[in-house]
């Protein structure tokens, strides 16, 4: 029988699964220091060397409208921001912390102009929230394994009360969850050794999402992080297992399946160059052609890609990143029909490229030219019609002499009159959209 967190799991993350892709937004005071949102870790800031940026966090140039249009024209369904990362600083009007985006000289909630942005370009939204907060006085500082604090004997914890900590921190998800409407996802930030699960009193936490925002989808780390998945991959997750997984920074190589075999909703968060923060000195651009078949990757395991921009100290985002956001939107614009709504398909990896499934409706990706016919490994006589998906053009099974010894293979040519698939009509990615009959 069906763990019961499982099928309802399935139904919360439904529209997720086939939204396949997302934008994630990491903006906040580590934009001007400009050296990744880790800067006061890496550095062993003191909060006082931070405030100056508390101070001239102005947002000036921040039209998430811009962000939300961006996001659409890439063909990403849903996005996820930062509404407060490790540093504690609070991008929304929070009333438990002065640290907030209202007080610098931003002056405003900048969290409820980002949910109206996406909201009206119909982009599903989502907020990331840090359960790690390396600015409040209860969090861990002295041997806490990455606090800014954590060699400084003089940061001892011994007056320090985390459960005061734990009610300021569910105090702000509450605020979250009942003062911006319906949101779709809220992506929890990490946990580690023992800062896991219960310690962040993670079922009280859970039982509130789920009475305030039902609907709502939850990743796995209040239970794990990048580096471990939690219960979420077991027959009996537990009740803050999350709804689906997110590996970091890498796309898992059979996609993720539970120890009983079942998929498991999972989205790969990837940064388009290697700072999920905005870094100035970062100009190592993933090309837009990678990211396009990273995307195809994750789908053709089951999978989500939330992608992430880092928008500058002044809420611009990098024009390098709307490069290949709008590159990757036109190939969009032609192929979103291989990546809504698909996954995994139950043939094995061609050769030549990845293929992608909705039903019975197959996507040949093709990556590599081929000197003669494609290969569709026994798929002889299984095939209703194909098309080539950006354009619509028939393309015809191939029966030719010299594949006569083949018969068990579909084979086609895109090019008929020269019996060869090169050049491929879009380098990059070419997708042969292919009916399948369906089975009696
Ligand atoms: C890691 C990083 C954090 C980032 C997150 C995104 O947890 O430490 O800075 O926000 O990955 O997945």
């Amino acid at each position: 029988m069906e763990n019961k967190n499982i099928a309802e799991r399935t139904e919360r993350t439904r529209w997720f699964t086939e939204a396949r892709f997302g934008m994630f937004i990491h903006w906040g005071l580590y934009a001007i220091p400009a050296r990744g949102e880790w800067v006061r870790s890496t550095e062993r800031m003191s909060h006082e060397d931070y405030l100056p940026y508390f101070n001239e966090f102005d947002a000036a140039g921040y039209r998430p409208r811009e962000w939300a249009r961006l996001a659409k024209k890439a063909g990403m369904k849903y996005a996820v921001l930062t509404a407060k990362h490790h540093d504690g600083f609070c991008l929304w009007d929070t009333k438990l912390t002065d640290f907030k985006a209202p007080n610098t000289p931003a002056g405003r909630d900048l969290v409820q102009e980002y949910l109206d942005a996406f909201r009206a370009e119909g982009i599903r939204v989502g907020l990331y929230f840090s359960i790690i907060d390396w600015r409040h006085p209860d969090f861990p500082h002295f041997r806490d394994r990455q606090h800014p604090h954590r060699d400084d004997p003089d940061y001892g914890n011994e007056n320090r009360d985390f459960n005061r900590y734990l009610e300021f921190m569910h105090g702000q998800i509450r605020e979250l969850l009942t003062q911006y409407g319906k949101l779709d996802i809220m992506w929890f930030d990490f946990s580690y050794g023992d800062m896991a699960g219960e310690k962040w009193r993670a079922s009280d936490l859970m039982k509130m999402v789920r009475s305030l925002q039902p609907h709502l989808i939850v990743d796995n780390r209040l239970e794990g992080s990048g580096e471990n998945s939690g219960t979420i991959l077991t027959a009996n997750p537990s009740g803050y297992a999350g709804d689906f997984a997110c590996p970091e920074q890498m796309i898992p190589p059979q996609g993720i399946r539970n120890d009983m075999g079942e998929p498991v909703p999972w989205e790969a968060c990837i940064t388009l160059n290697n700072h999920w923060g905005y870094c100035a000195a970062d100009h190592h651009w993933k090309p837009a052609d990678m990211v396009i078949r990273m995307l195809v990757e994750c789908v053709s395991k089951n999978g989500n890609l939330l992608l992430n921009v880092g928008p500058d100290a002044k809420g611009r985002i990098p024009p390098s990143s709307v490069e290949i956001l709008e590159a990757l939107g036109r190939w969009m614009e032609d192929n979103g029909g291989s990546i809504y709504g698909c996954g995994m398909a139950d043939l094995a990896k061609p050769e030549w490229g990845r293929f992608t499934q909705r039903g019975n409706i197959l996507y040949a990706h093709l990556y590599e030219p081929q000197a003669g016919g494609v290969c569709l490994s026994h798929l002889a006589g299984r095939i209703e019609k194909m098309r080539l998906l950006a354009d619509g053009s028939e393309i015809l099974p191939a029966n030719y002499w010299n594949l006569a010894e083949y018969r068990e293979h579909a084979f086609f040519f895109l090019n008929p009159q020269s019996f060869d698939n090169y050049p491929l009509p879009d380098p990059v990615d070419t997708v042969v959209e292919i009916t399948l009959k369906q089975e009696p």
